[in-house]
């Protein structure tokens, strides 16, 4: 059976008031693609967002429940969290390069952590681009704007400023929505050649998508309002008469 690098059970999510998420419980194995699909608003980037606890920074989140990252609860006093984000590393949906030239960029989190050796530096330049599959497009510009690449490629130099600080699970919020479908299919094709060292978990709205690259789907729905709140359910690879109508586009 495969390593659950993350855990967690009956997370509820509140924005002041607003119950976000009604107790979700989800588990991600080590080198395997999670797929998270629904409907708009059903909570999935407020779900991606707690396991580096990116909702820290929005006044007003509570969170109960329980997550853990290798056993270890990090919403316990005394994680810290800069260590957290650096092994649970997040790609947006807008790729969001730096104002910075390619390579400062890539080494931006080595730099963070005290990294100055240029060896070392260079050298986590070329295999993080390599990994992320841009290396042969931009090697000999390494020092040009990363705000110069097409959108596709500013994207894939998001992926390896992540890659660069080795994290163990890469969450993805929507990272090819913004995208041409060629680039589209080099951020597929990669994420299924890292798949064999890290844990990813990706959110879509493209059905496609999920189903070419993950190894698993969560699923969350909504089913009717009550005090204005949503009441929902995620599945791991669903079952249930719902989610089939859901993926047959008569729900959602
Ligand atoms: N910062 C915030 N403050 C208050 N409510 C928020 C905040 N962020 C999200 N919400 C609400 O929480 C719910 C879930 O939002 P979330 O962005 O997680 O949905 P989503 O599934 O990612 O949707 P989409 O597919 O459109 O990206 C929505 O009702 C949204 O309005
Ligand atoms: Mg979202």
């Amino acid at each position: 059976m495969k390593n659950q690098v993350i855990t967690s059970k009956d997370v509820h999510l509140f924005y002041g008031k607003f119950e976000a998420l009604t107790g979700i419980d989800l588990d991600f194995n080590e080198h395997e693609i999670t797929a998270m699909i629904g409907p708009s608003g059903c909570g999935k980037s407020t779900y991606l967002r707690i396991l580096n606890r990116m909702n820290d920074l929005i006044p007003g989140v509570k969170i109960t429940g329980e997550i853990r990252l290798e056993n270890q609860d990090i919403y316990a006093p005394d994680t810290d969290v800069v260590a957290l984000r650096k092994r649970v590393g997040m790609v947006f949906q807008q790729p969001n390069p730096f104002p910075f030239s390619i390579y400062d960029n890539v080494v931006y989190g080595l730099r963070l952590a005290g990294v100055k050796d240029r060896a070392t530096l260079d050298a986590a330049v070329e295999a993080s681009l390599k990994q992320a599959a841009i290396w042969d497009e931009v090697k000999d510009n390494l020092h040009d704007s990363a705000l110069s690449l097409s959108g596709g490629q500013q994207q894939r130099v998001c992926i390896a400023r992540v890659l660069a600080v080795q994290p163990e699970v890469i969450l993805l919020d929507e990272p090819t929505s913004a995208l041409d479908p060629i680039s589209s299919t080099q951020i597929e094709n990669m994420l299924l050649e890292l798949r064999d060292q890290y844990t990813i978990i990706i959110v879509t709205h493209n059905m496609h998508q999920a189903s070419r690259i993950s190894d698993k789907t969560a699923f969350s729905f909504k089913v009717g309002w009550s005090n204005s709140m949503t009441r929902k359910k995620m599945f791991l690879n669903p079952k249930e008469k719902e989610t089939e109508d859901y993926l047959s586009g008569r729900f959602g």
